[in-house]
C-alpha cells in the first residue's frame, strides 16, 4: 500500500456506510449486538447487515453477500469465526471497502500469526486497512457510530480512549459513564496488526470534540512513528497514558550496561515525558486527569494558592504540590492585597491561606472569589475539614456557583474531608461536574497534570540538535571489525570512534611489544594504565589484563609480563595483539557518569545518561530519551537524575561541566544515528570536571548489529 492509495483515517471515524459481515439473527450473538448498537446509536449513514440467510434485521434488509450491496462501503465490521475471516476480507476487496474492523479472535493472540499477517498483507495490497483483529470495535461521536459490541448507551463528551485491552475498554465505557465522563471516541486496537495508535492520533489531533486522549498500551510496535505523532499532538491537547507490563525480562537479555539498565518501562516512561505525554499510575488517576481536563480551563500561569480551614491539611497539600510540581505562590504583598478582607485576623495570609476552623461556607466563598479576582493568582486549591460551622449542605451550591461562573477562567480544585453526609455531598458535586476530590492528593495530582501540559504546550518549539561527527572514519573502523568477523570493537577502535565524534579520551597507543610499551609510556608521561588488547578477551579485568598507576619503566616491564602471563592462564588460545598504554586519569578530580546509546526494540535509537562508576547497576540512577532530541531536552535529561546535585557541586565543590555532558550525550546519539551498523555504545565512566574543564571518557564499548548494514 502506498501513501497514495491509503484510505483517509477519517473513514474509520466517520464512515458514510457500514457493512456488518456476520450480522446475526440471534439476539445473544456478537453479530446481532453490533447491528443493534449501530442502529440504536443513531448512525446516519447506510447500514448493510450481511448474513447468508438474508431476511430482515432490526428493520434493515440483510444482504446474503457484499456483492449484493449496490452502494460503496467505507467500513466493514467482520464478525465471522476466524476460519471464514480471510474469505470475508476477499469479499471486501472486491467491493473496495476502505476499513476493516475485525472483531474476530483467534489470530496472533493464540499464535496464529501467519494468517493474521496474510490477511493484513492482502488487505493492504487491495487498498484496505485493518483495525484489529481481536477487538470490540470502535465508537466515534464524530461519525455518530457505535460499531462495538459493548454497552449501547455511550455518554458523549470530550475524552477519546485508545485501548489495546478489549475487556478493559468495554469496562471503561461503563466506568466513564458512572464517573460522568463523556467520550468523543473509544477505539479497540487488539492485536494491532495494522492500524495503530499513531494512525488514530492522526485523526484525533484535529478532531474538535476530543479535548483529551487516554491510551492504554501494552506494547509498542512502531515507536519512532508514534513519537513523532505524540510530539505533535501534545502541543495541542493532553495525552494521558497507562501502560502495563513493567517487566524487566527483556532487559536481562541485553548485552551491555546500557541494555540492562534500559528496563523497558524506564525507557517508556522517559520517552513519554520527552513527548509531553502524561503517564498515570492507575486507571483511577488517568480518569481523574481526563475528567479534569475536560472540565477546567487551562492554567495561564504558575501561581497557585491553597485556601483551607485546617493547618494540617494545608501542610499536607503543600507536600502534595511539591510532589506533583504545582508551584505555591508566596508573594506576601499580593497575598495581603488579595486576602486581607477575607481572612480573619487570627487566620493566616500566607500560602496556605488559613481561614481557621471557624470558617463558614460564606467565608470560603469570599476568599475563593478574592483569589479568582486577583490578577497574580493563577490557580486555586480549596480544602476543607468538616468543622463545627462548616455547613456541608451548602457546599454543592457554593462550589457550583464558583466553578460554573463564566468569568472564572482559572483552574480550581476542591477537596473536603468529613463524615458520611459530606461524602454524600461530594458525590452530588461530582455528578454536577465539579472537580471535587475526597482525597486531596488526587486533586493535586490533577492540577499537577494540568501544569505539566501547560508547560509542555507553551515551551518554544526547538529543532533537534545537530552534531557534526566524522562518520566516514567511524564507518571505516566498522568495516575493519566486520572484515575480522567481529560484532564488537576493540578498545583502540572504540577510541578512534570517540575521537571521530570529538569525545575526549585519555591519550593512548597500542604497543605490540615491550619496547613499544616503554616508549609509549614515556611519550604519554607517567603515571599510565596498561590494558591487554585481544579480541578473545572482552572482560579485561577478569582476565588480569589491566594494570593501573604505572609510574616508571620498571613497573611497565613488570606489568607487561604479568598481563601476558595472566591472559594466557585465563585463555590459553587467546590471540593477544599487544597492550594499550593510556594516560592515567585522576578519577577523584571529577564526577563519574555514564552515557549510552542503543537501538531500542520498540523506540529505535535511544540515549541514556546517569550516574556512572562501579555502582551504576545498583543505583540505576539513569534516564533515557529517544534520539534525535533537542538541546533543551538533553539539558533536562542531565538535570533529572537523582544525583544531579553532584554535578552542581556539593560541600563547597565547584559546579561541574554540565555543558560538556550535554554535548557528549548528543555526540554519542549522533554516532548511533549516523552509523547504522552500531547497535550499542557505552561510555563508562565519563569523568566530568569543573565547569569549563570538560570531561573525559575513560572507556567506551561499542557493539555492532548482528548483520551488516553498511557495505
Ligand atoms: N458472511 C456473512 N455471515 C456469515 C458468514 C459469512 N461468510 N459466515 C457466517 N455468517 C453468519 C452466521 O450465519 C451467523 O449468523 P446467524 O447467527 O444468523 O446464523 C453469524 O455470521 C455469526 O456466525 P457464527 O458462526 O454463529 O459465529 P459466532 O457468533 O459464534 O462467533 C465471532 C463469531 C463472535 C466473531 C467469534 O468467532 C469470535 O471471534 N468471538 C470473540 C470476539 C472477541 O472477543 N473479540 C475481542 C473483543 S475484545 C475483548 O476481549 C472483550
Amino acid at each position: 500500500m502506498t501513501q497514495a492509495n491509503k484510505p483517509d483515517i477519517k473513514y474509520l471515524f466517520e464512515p458514510r456506510s457500514v457493512a456488518i459481515i456476520g450480522a446475526s439473527h440471534s439476539k445473544g450473538k456478537i453479530g446481532y449486538k453490533m447491528v443493534e448498537n449501530i442502529v440504536y446509536g443513531g448512525y446516519k449513514g447506510k447500514i448493510y447487515p450481511i448474513n447468508p440467510k438474508g431476511g430482515e434485521m432490526l428493520g434493515l434488509r440483510a444482504y446474503t453477500g457484499l456483492d449484493e450491496v449496490e452502494g460503496d462501503i467505507d467500513m466493514a465490521c467482520i464478525v465471522v469465526p476466524a476460519k471464514y475471516t480471510f474469505d470475508a476480507v476477499r469479499e471486501c476487496a472486491r467491493k473496495n471497502v476502505k476499513y476493516l474492523v475485525v472483531i474476530t479472535s483467534g489470530f496472533s493472540e493464540i499464535g496464529n500469526r501467519d494468517e493474521e499477517n496474510q490477511i493484513v498483507e492482502f488487505a493492504k495490497e487491495n487498498g484496505m486497512r485493518v483495525l484489529g483483529p481481536n477487538i470490540f470495535g470502535i465508537y466515534s461521536a464524530g461519525g455518530k457510530i457505535n460499531a462495538t459490541f459493548g454497552p449501547k448507551d455511550i455518554m458523549e463528551g470530550g475524552v477519546s480512549i485508545i485501548t489495546q485491552s478489549g475487556a478493559l475498554g468495554i469496562a471503561m465505557i461503563g466506568k466513564t459513564k458512572a464517573e460522568n465522563i463523556g467520550l468523543s471516541s473509544i477505539i479497540s486496537l487488539g492485536n494491532k496488526a495494522d492500524v495503530d495508535e499513531a494512525d488514530l492520533l492522526e485523526y484525533l489531533v484535529n478532531e474538535e470534540r476530543t479535548k483529551v486522549i487516554m491510551m492504554y498500551i501494552e506494547g509498542i510496535k512502531e515507536g519512532e512513528r508514534l513519537i513523532c505523532k505524540l510530539k505533535e499532538i501534545t502541543r495541542k491537547k493532553p495525552v494521558v497514558v497507562i501502560k502495563s507490563g513493567r517487566s524487566k525480562r527483556g532487559a536481562m537479555a541485553a548485552a551491555s550496561h546500557t541494555g540492562s539498565l534500559a528496563g523497558a518501562d524506564e525507557v517508556f516512561s522517559s520517552i513519554m515525558t520527552q513527548c509531553g505525554v502524561l503517564r498515570a499510575e492507575s486507571i483511577e488517576e488517568a480518569l481523574n486527569w481526563c475528567k479534569f481536563f475536560t472540565e477546567i480551563p487551562a492554567p495561564k500561569g504558575e501561581n497557585c494558592v491553597i485556601i483551607t480551614n485546617g493547618g494540617g491539611i494545608g501542610v499536607m497539600c503543600a507536600d502534595a504540590c511539591e510532589k506533583y510540581g504545582v508551584e505555591l505562590y508566596d508573594d506576601i504583598k499580593t497575598m495581603k492585597d488579595a486576602f486581607a478582607d477575607a481572612v480573619p485576623p487570627f487566620g493566616s495570609l500566607k500560602n496556605p491561606v488559613d481561614l481557621t476552623g471557624g470558617a463558614a461556607i460564606e467565608d470560603y466563598e469570599r476568599c475563593i472569589r478574592a483569589a479568582l479576582n486577583h490578577k497574580n493568582i493563577d490557580s486555586i486549591i480549596c480544602l476543607g475539614c468538616e468543622a463545627a460551622v462548616f455547613d456541608v449542605d451548602k457546599l454543592p451550591d457554593m462550589t457550583e456557583s464558583i466553578f460554573k461562573d463564566k468569568r472564572n477562567l482559572k483552574p480550581i480544585v476542591f477537596s473536603f474531608v468529613g463524615g458520611s453526609r459530606l461524602e454524600e455531598k461530594i458525590g452530588e458535586m461530582r455528578r454536577r461536574g465539579i472537580p471535587v476530590f475526597p482525597e486531596l492528593y488526587s486533586g493535586v495530582s490533577c492540577l499537577g497534570a494540568a501544569y505539566r501540559q501547560f508547560r509542555y504546550s507553551k515551551a518554544q518549539v526547538e529543532p533537534d540538535a545537530v552534531v557534526d561527527i566524522d562518520a566516514d572514519t567511524i564507518n571505516e573502523v566498522i568495516r575493519g571489525a566486520r572484515a575480522d568477523d567481529r560484532t564488537f570493537l576493540l578498545a583502540h577502535e572504540s577510541s578512534r570512534v570517540m575521537e571521530a565524534a570529538g569525545i575526549i579520551m585519555p591519550q593512548s597507543r597500542v604497543a605490540r611489544n615491550l619496547d613499544e610499551a616503554v616508549k609509549y609510556a614515556e611519550s604519554i608521561g607517567y603515571p599510565v594504565v596498561m590494558k591487554v588488547v585481544s579480541k578473545d578477551i572482552i572482560h579485561k579485568s577478569d582476565a588480569g589484563g589491566v594494570a593501573l598507576d604505572l609510574d616508571n619503566k620498571e613497573e611497565i616491564i613488570d606489568a607487561y609480563q604479568a598481563i601476558m602471563r595472566n591472559c594466557k592462564a585465563y585463555k590459553a588460545d587467546a590471540l593477544i595483539e599487544g597492550v594499550e598504554i593510556a594516560e592515567m586519569v585522576n578519577i577523584k578530580a571529577g564526577v563519574e557518569t555514564i552515557i549510552g546509546a542503543r537501538i531500542d526494540g520498540s523506540f529505535g535509537p535511544t540515549v541514556m545518561f546517569g550516574l556512572g562508576g562501579i555502582y551504576v547497576e545498583v543505583m540505576k540512577d539513569v534516564t533515557f530519551r529517544s534520539f534525535p532530541l533537542t538541546h533543551r531536552e538533553a539539558v533536562k535529561m542531565v538535570s533529572e537524575i537523582k544525583s544531579y546535585a553532584l554535578l552542581l557541586g556539593v560541600r563547597g565543590e565547584k559546579k561541574k561541566d554540565i555543558n560538556e555532558v550535554v554535548n557528549t550525550i548528543l555526540k554519542v546519539g549522533a554516532i548511533l544515528q549516523k552509523c547504522s551498523d552500531i547497535s550499542d555504545i557505552e561510555v563508562n565512566p565519563l569523568i566530568v570536571y569543573e565547569e569549563g574543564k570538560g570531561a573525559k571518557a575513560l572507556d567506551a564499548r561499542i557493539l555492532l548489529t548482528k548483520s551488516k548494514v553498511v557495505e
